[in-house]
């Protein structure tokens, strides 16, 4: 990938910054946290704080050493033994001055680790069915500190606990300030015009189709970093185009820079899971299959590894076309634009990193409402141009995760609307707005007649003018007072 790539040192920059990055509990987390003290409070009242003391406690030179075990499931942790048996992300309680050893053991395949926050220690990690990492370090600061694990992403799905010293007051389980632009960015907005030329082939053919999974850091707008899932590096993954009865061979590669466990599943295919966990990838790794595209349509693709709303939200969509036998019209101009919401911790236009938040897209309030990844992506450099008396086909995508578009064009009518991505059943007409919901797609065709800038929306207006879901049609050309009379 020519753009896909952060050097050693970002990515040290980002893993550490993203490490740091704060997230609000879960609602599982927020009824343990609240749960907790409940459950202790009323256990210390009963046994006389007996059961408050960790499972072990053994003597050494300068205070004693506290003993507690985790394992570790996808995306939580669970205490064993002692008070926080059966504990999702237990509150760990520790005396100060004491020497702490946690060990966490994985209970699933996935790669995990324990970090945590304000002592700076993190276990190696382990990715294998009973694999069991230690940490060590002594208790000599008071507060209230944040446990989690720290691969990217895993905290803000659940991965955290808190670790509480003594009195508890203090720690640093609090926001990091949010700081000046420090990570290098790649362009990530996916060019609306990057739409490969139809099929001229009149018979199915075995094709292949090359998708590589890489995570990189772009810009939702000046000044304000984000980590993006993408596929091909940027947002929306690359359109695909085969035919009706093609045998497509996917060839899917996470790339080795990765964090993630990748994948994807084409609505193109018949098949479990869309090819799902035939592609699902660790980094560095391939996940191949091959399926036969029965019927023809605009489809959309996604990565599937769980969780998928957040795969989704992080930049992991894009198209694929199964051109029907009887191609459709043609048209001067094709384009490719897709809408999905971003979920970030700080508020719309905090410059800096920004990082995802699990709480918001739990809680389905975006931050953002995006064309093409960013905020007002397809507008300047990357506004979509055509002129008058050319005919222009929008491929038109919701990855969403959660949120229907009601996908607009100011100023314009489109002239054919193949609602749903259907291809096989005749384009409807005349249509203003046309309602696209996550997981689908649409194709619309318009006729420009009168130049100007005509702005693409999603007209829940609130998605676009505020939030971002805009895109503008820099159409040239000359004036007919018959179609349009501004001065009439
Ligand atoms: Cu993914
Ligand atoms: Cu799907």
């Amino acid at each position: 990938m020519a753009n896909g790539q952060l050097n050693p040192g970002a990515r040290e920059e980002l893993r550490r910054r993203t490490m740091n990055g704060p997230r609000p509990m879960g609602r599982g987390l927020l009824a343990v946290a609240v749960a907790i003290p409940l459950i202790l409070g009323v256990m210390a009242g009963a046994m006389g704080g007996y059961l408050l003391r960790p499972p072990t406690t053994s003597a050494t030179s300068g205070g004693a050493t506290q003993g507690f075990n985790l394992d570790i499931f996808d995306f939580y942790f669970m205490g064993v033994g002692g008070t926080i048996d059966g504990v999702k992300n237990p509150q760990v309680n520790v005396t100060l001055g004491n020497t702490v050893r946690i060990t966490v053991t994985d209970k699933v395949t996935m790669m995990h680790n324990i970090y945590v926050d304000g002592y700076d220690v993190q276990s190696a990690d382990v990715s294998s069915l009973g694999a069991s990492a230690t940490i060590s370090f002594v208790a000599d600061k008071e507060g209230t500190f944040a446990y989690y694990c720290a691969i990217p992403g895993h905290r803000a799905l659940g991965m955290e606990g808190k670790l509480v010293v003594g009195s508890g007051v203090g720690g640093i389980n609090t926001l990091p300030p949010i700081g000046p632009e420090v990570l290098p960015v790649n362009d990530i907005i996916r060019n609306a015009s990057d739409v490969p030329p139809p099929i001229t082939r009149t018979t199915p053919a075995t094709v292949e189709i090359w998708l590589n999974a890489t995570e990189v850091n772009g810009e939702i707008e000046p000044g304000v970093s984000y980590l993006f899932w993408t596929y091909g590096g940027q947002v929306p993954g690359p359109f695909f185009r085969v035919r009706v009865n093609d045998t497509v061979l996917v060839h899917f590669h996470n790339d080795a820079s990765s964090m993630m466990t990748h994948s994807v599943d084409f609505h193109a295919v018949t098949g479990p899971g869309g090819g799902m966990a035939a592609s699902m990838a660790a980094p560095g790794e391939w996940g191949n299959f091959s399926f036969k595209a029965l019927v023809p349509g605009l489809y959309l693709y996604h990565c599937g590894t769980p969780d998928v709303p957040t795969h989704i939200a992080n930049g992991m969509f894009g198209e694929i076309l199964v051109q029907p036998d009887v191609p459709l019209p043609p048209v001067d101009k094709e384009f490719y634009v897709g809408q999905s919401e971003l979920y970030a911790k700080w508020p719309i236009h905090t410059l800096g990193n920004q990082l995802f938040d699990g709480q918001k897209l739990w809680d389905e309030q975006p931050t953002y409402f995006v064309f093409n990844g960013a905020f007002k992506a397809l507008t300047g450099a990357h506004q979509l141009t055509a002129q008058v008396n050319q005919t222009v086909r929008i491929y038109f995508a919701d990855g969403g995760p959660d949120f229907i578009s009601s996908f607009h064009i100011i100023g314009e009518i489109f002239s054919r609307v193949w609602q749903y991505g259907d291809l096989t059943d005749p384009p409807l007409h005349g249509v203003q707005t046309v309602l696209v919901p996550p997981g689908g797609c649409v194709v619309v065709d318009l006729t420009l007649e009168y130049p100007g800038d005509y702005i693409l929306v999603d007209h829940a207006l609130l998605h676009a003018v505020d939030m971002g879901a805009v895109g503008v049609l820099h159409v040239t050309g000359p004036t007919n007072s018959t179609i349009f009379n501004p001065g009439a």
